[in-house]
């Protein structure tokens, strides 16, 4: 590895500081969340979509750690994503540069889209078992772990974070909104763009459709699937991801039948399976099973997908209208909690959060039929809490076996229960 080449990505190591244009002043709540563990010795992973933060979040932590406890020789920066590398050979850089002894000092070492290097788990893993100071930070856009071997290599090394693409509360903060600011004349229209449109920080200043179809196809979409994917799954026919994302992404929460698939596109059932699979490890859909006792992600065969963030819908869905505005809305809800299940019976929960059953009814007037599957989720499950998601009203209805709460959006998505 070229002295020049590990230089260029330290700028540090001569200025003292981190680029601001690339430490930028606003910080995620994800940014936090790490915070708190750069003091530990496992690896943190940061992983998720592309484009939604990751370089950045490490970038503002380089920054705080210089600032604070490191010399700013201390910290080793390196991606992967444009540049080929080893990690054996970048840290006999980073050595032959600053001489420093890794089993005295701390040092750490940001390593960005770690996928994209070859055998990076084994790497890893040598140098955190042989170094204990060494505090390593890695980030990905695919699933790290998922792959059996990977888990397997860093079993009880690392911790997990995933950033998604900007909450509505972080959506407001960004803008300068305070969450007190009256709902109807300002917080309702950011509401709306935002169930719209997506969290994709690079989009809130786009000044048309257009252009932001621009951004969301060419910079998220096609480099995912005609790059980013590609080259670390075999796949023949990218094209036909594309046309699988948007499917689900025009049709969020549609059920996932592989065979009817096979036979509406001609494709081996298993390649269905594989693609649906890659589109859920690099963040671009999430699938939710059916709620079982006990168990919430399920075996049970048909799933939902859904796109993980608006943008994507909005890419491929020119109209929208009321109601499809509230399957938007479905999608936000599922996102923000993270859901991995629904329920469907003889009626259907759109999500099972912590045992507790939500339903999404963004509309004028909910009425007590409304409640029913909520209701029976409940007595079915022996909980005594459900919720409903509305559009405006906001109450408590008591049923039989407990209490459902009507919470209108934007308060459950500002955690404002
Ligand atoms: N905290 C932030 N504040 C403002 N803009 C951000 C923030 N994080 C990311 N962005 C914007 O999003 C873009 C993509 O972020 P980046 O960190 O490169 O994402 P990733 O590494 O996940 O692909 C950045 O270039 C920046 O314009
Ligand atoms: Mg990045």
């Amino acid at each position: 590895m070229e002295r020049a080449v590990i230089e260029e990505f330290n700028h540090w190591w001569l200025s003292g500081k981190v680029d601001p244009d690339l430490a930028l002043s606003f910080k995620r709540d994800c940014y936090y969340d790490v915070l708190e563990h750069m003091a530990d010795r496992f690896i943190i992973a940061l992983v998720g979509l592309r484009r939604t933060g990751k370089t950045t979040v490490i970038y503002q932590l380089i920054q705080k750690l210089i600032s604070e406890r490191a010399d700013p020789t201390d910290v080793l920066f390196f991606s992967f994503d444009e540049t080929s590398g080893g990690l054996g050979d970048i840290i006999n850089a980073y050595n032959d540069i600053h001489g420093k002894d890794l089993r005295a000092r701390r040092v750490y070492i940001f390593l960005d889209e770690i996928q994209k290097s070859e055998n990076w788990e084994n790497e890893v893993k040598k140098y955190y078992d042989l170094y204990p100071k060494l505090k390593f930070i890695i980030s990905g856009s695919e699933s790290l772990f998922i792959k059996k071997k990977t888990k397997e290599t860093l079993a009880g090394r690392v911790f997990q974070f995933i950033l998604r693409t900007f909450s509505f509360k972080e959506y407001l903060k960004f803008n300068n909104i305070k969450e007190k600011t009256p709902y109807e004349t300002v917080l309702r229209p950011l509401l709306v763009k935002f169930v719209r449109m997506g969290g994709f920080p690079e989009t809130f200043s786009l000044k048309n459709d257009t252009e932001f179809r621009e951004y969301i196809g060419a910079l998220v979409i096609d480099r995912i699937i005609y790059r980013d994917i590609p080259k670390i799954s075999k796949i023949d026919d990218p094209g036909f991801l594309k046309t699988l994302l948007e499917l689900i992404a025009t049709n969020p929460g549609m059920y996932v039948d592989y065979q009817s698939l096979s036979r509406q596109f001609g494709k081996d059932r298993r390649v269905i399976k594989d693609y649906i699979s890659y589109l859920q490890e690099s963040f671009l859909i999430s699938m939710l099973g059916n709620y079982r006792k006990g168990n919430a992600a399920t075996l049970r065969k048909r799933k939902r997908a859904y796109p993980t963030d608006n943008a994507i819908t909005y890419l491929y869905k020119q109209n929208i209208d009321d109601t499809f505005f509230g399957r938007m809305v479905e999608s936000a809800v599922i996102n923000k909690a993270k859901a991995s299940a629904f329920w469907k019976n003889s009626n259907e929960v759109d999500m099972v959060y912590e045992d507790v059953p939500i339903e999404v009814k963004y509309r004028e007037r909910i009425d007590k039929n409304d409640l029913k599957p909520v209701e029976e989720f409940m007595k079915r499950f022996g909980k005594k809490e459900g919720v409903i998601i509305t559009k405006k009203d906001e109450l408590e209805e008591k049923v039989d076996c407990g209490r459902i709460k009507l919470i209108p959006l934007w308060k459950w998505l500002l955690d404002l229960k």
